[in-house]
């Protein structure tokens, strides 16, 4: 009996050790980037879509955006035209990331 209770307080202490998933415990540096296209692949590519040059109702080409990060940064914060504002849906750190990932559609053209 008591074998078996001292094994599952093991087996316990282990996976306490492991994390078991805690979001905090993600590697950094791999998230940065992931984060942006995450955010911008669930609020963005439905006008802009993947590549930001779909074009839907009027949205801008953002591959040939010349607006730079804080431009842009303060753009999707406030919406323009068709695009409405984002500063109640996404945080500020989350608009940096978003912008972030915009720019490397940019690069890559
Ligand atoms: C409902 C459609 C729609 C969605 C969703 C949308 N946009 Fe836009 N976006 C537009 C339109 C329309 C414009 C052009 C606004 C204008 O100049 O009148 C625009 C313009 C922009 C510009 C300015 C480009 C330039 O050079 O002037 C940026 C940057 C931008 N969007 C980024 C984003 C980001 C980032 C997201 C996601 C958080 C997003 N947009 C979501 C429609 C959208």
């Amino acid at each position: 009996m008591k074998k078996v209770l001292l094994s599952a307080l093991t087996i316990a202490l282990i996976f306490l050790a492991c994390g078991g998933g805690d979001p905090a415990s993600a590697p950094p540096g791999v998230d940065s980037g992931s984060k942006g296209s995450k955010l911008f692949n669930m609020h963005c590519t439905l006008c802009h879509g993947k590549d930001g040059k779909l074009g839907v109702s009027g949205a801008k080409d953002l591959s040939i955006s010349t607006l730079s990060a804080d431009e842009m940064a303060a753009l999707v914060s406030n919406g323009k035209g068709a695009m409405s504002p984002y500063k109640n849906v996404l945080t500020k750190a989350e608009i940096q990331a978003v912008v972030e990932h915009v720019r490397t559609l940019q690069a890559a053209e």
